[in-house]
């Protein structure tokens, strides 16, 4: 395992479309994808990261890990378990969004309030390359949002409506925090 360099805004590989899968070179044994998605995890928590995309470790390809779990950045939120989604495709974005502050580890001393849906469905395959599908709410929600909009090369600060609402991690700590719209 190794801890990859994560792509910083303004690299180009963040603005790309990643590339699918191939699930016969997934699951092949040895596979150097295997590898990518250790790295990845262990890049993730080094960084105390909620989640990662591919192209943020400069591989243009749709792979997404996440977990939260005991996570410094995020003391309060609802712990997820680790979860590998390969290929992943979102539906069912409910209408009803919640807003609230998201960070970016391509972003890392930003914080910026975006909405989202509440709500969806995502159908994908996990590292095995067995189909899986997940109903998520909420945290998990947003998570998934964020990070597959990293597959479409779009970050979040392409979804906030409001920039003036944009902060460097400090002043968002010392003006925003107590905000109590923060919900996710
Ligand atoms: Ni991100």
């Amino acid at each position: 395992m190794a801890i990859l360099e994560i792509a910083r805004l303004g690299n180009p590989v963040l603005r790309q479309q990643a590339q699918p899968v191939d699930l016969n070179e997934l699951t092949r044994p040895g596979s150097e994808l295997q590898q990518l998605i250790d790295d990845m995890i262990e890049t993730m928590r080094d960084a105390n990261g909620a989640g990662l995309a591919a192209p943020q470790v400069s591989r243009s390809l749709q792979i997404v890990v996440y977990e939260c779990e005991g996570n410094e950045r995020y003391p309060d939120r609802p712990t997820i378990p680790l979860t590998v989604l390969v290929n992943p495709r979102l539906s069912e974005l409910s209408e009803e969004t919640v807003m609230g502050w998201e960070g970016c580890l391509s972003l890392d001393d930003f914080r910026g309030k975006v909405a989202r849906s509440r709500t969806l469905r995502l159908d994908g395959f996990d590292r095995e390359g067995q189909a899986v599908s997940i109903l998520a709410e909420g945290f998990e929600s947003v998570v998934i949002q964020h990070e597959t909009d990293h597959l479409i090369g779009k970050v979040f600060l392409d979804r906030m409506t409001d920039l003036t609402q944009l902060s460097y991690v400090k002043e968002f700590e010392t003006f925003w925090v107590a905000d109590d719209t923060v919900e996710v």
